[in-house]
């Protein structure tokens, strides 16, 4: 976690002032469990907040003005609210915009404030950076003003507006897992109705290692979007069968199985495997974690990570490389990408005894056979969106 008073001191220098009045926000990234590509599937997701995200300074201005820093890019700009519109130039700082115009649309107003962030997820790792950006921003400035905080409704809201003002279809789980994240829970979501549980993350004697490929997801757009529509086209197809049906994530797999013959295309038959199948190891996944099965529970992370590669062809040689070494070690229950995949990370339950060297082994043979160096981050469960 950053030190607020540093924080605040750098916000001083930047904004004048003394520190009377900022307020201090701070808001997670994620790590998907498994449950990979069923969110926008109507599916289940089995997601958990991190400890490390986003920390968000406020100070209330007086006029109408909102101006934005941050500790982590270059880009600043002074704006206004109405008739704010994503603009190129204005880079991260199109993300807070975003949510601020969406929370007004649905009637909330804000005063002018100086803000600064700082982040500690790296970028385009699928930590969701971007959803932390979101909720830190919507938490943060509704709390500011008084006006209800909701945490579905805040997730709700952050995702329509990276849906609409950003351009990226994205589903619900990252806004709604950085929203509603408690220390030592992961959440299972069922994403078409928002139900939710959350598990206890009990893996004594484990630890989840986050391994970051340091490889930009590349192509995630447009292969996600082609995804998405591979997927309706699926549905669109079972609906001989199943008239009525939304989403893939009402099917079990046994159903597909008997009706998959409906999927002329090959390609996209294979899109609705991987997505029902998937959804049923989620639902295993948690059985077994309720019934400290952590043998189970890494098994199915792997056929997790086997399907995305084979079945859902989104992962890349350097997810792969990473699976494939951490699978190599004794210690390692289990492994798979994590997020939308093409690069970013990968998190594998790993035995507190085998960490060590995980990290040294791994990191090794990923720098020989890529031209990638990974980082390591042992991930620890924390709190959703939050006041400090
Ligand atoms: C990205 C999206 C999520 C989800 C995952 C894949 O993280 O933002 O909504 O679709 O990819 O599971």
């Amino acid at each position: 976690m950053a030190d607020l008073n540093e924080l605040k001191r750098t916000f001083v220098e930047l904004y004048g002032g003394t520190e009377e009045g900022i307020e201090c926000y701070f808001a997670p990234g994620r790590v998907n469990l498994i449950g990979e590509h069923t969110d926008y599937n109507g599916g289940y997701v089995f997601p958990a907040a991190l400890t490390f995200g986003t920390t968000l300074l406020l100070r209330k201005r007086g006029d109408q003005l909102l101006r934005f820093a941050s500790g982590n890019f270059p880009t600043r700009a002074d704006i206004v609210l109405e008739g704010a519109k994503n603009e190129k130039e204005h880079d991260w700082i199109n993300y807070p915009k975003a949510v601020l115009v969406h929370l007004a649309k649905r009637g909330y107003t804000f005063g002018g404030y100086d803000v600064y962030y700082l982040g500690e997820i790296p970028n385009g790792a699928g930590l969701s950076s971007s959803a932390s950006i979101q909720l830190a921003t919507a938490f943060g400035f509704m709390t500011s003003e008084g006006h209800p905080v909701d945490r579905v409704q805040l997730a709700l809201v952050a995702q329509e507006s990276e849906n609409q003002f950003m351009g990226v279809n994205c589903g619900i789980m990252d806004q709604f897992t950085v929203a509603n994240g408690k220390k030592d829970h992961a959440i299972l979501l069922k994403c078409n109705t928002l139900d939710y549980e959350r598990v206890p993350f009990r893996a004594e004697g484990c630890k989840l290692v986050i391994g970051n490929t340091n490889k930009r997801r590349g192509l995630v757009d447009s292969e996600y979007n082609a995804r998405r529509a591979q997927c309706e086209e699926a549905v669109a197809c079972l609906r001989e069968a199943f008239p009525g049906l939304a989403f893939l994530g009402e099917l079990n797999a046994a159903q597909l199985a008997a009706n998959e013959h409906l999927i002329p295309d090959e390609t996209v038959r294979k899109r609705a495997r991987h997505v029902i199948e998937e959804n049923d190891r989620v639902l295993a996944s948690v059985l077994a974690l309720k019934d400290s099965d952590l043998t189970t529970f890494g098994k199915l992370m792997v056929a997790s990570h086997d399907s995305l590669r084979d079945q859902y062809e989104v992962t890349c040689k350097e997810l792969d490389v990473m699976v494939e070494e951490a699978l190599k070690l004794p210690g390692v229950l289990g492994s798979r990408m994590t997020g939308a995949g093409f690069g970013g990370c990968t998190v594998s339950l790993v035995k507190d005894e085998a960490v060590d060297e995980f990290i040294a082994k791994v990191g090794k043979a990923y720098a020989e056979r890529t031209d990638y160096r990974a980082d390591f981050y042992v991930g620890e469960i924390g709190d959703g969106a939050k006041a400090l």
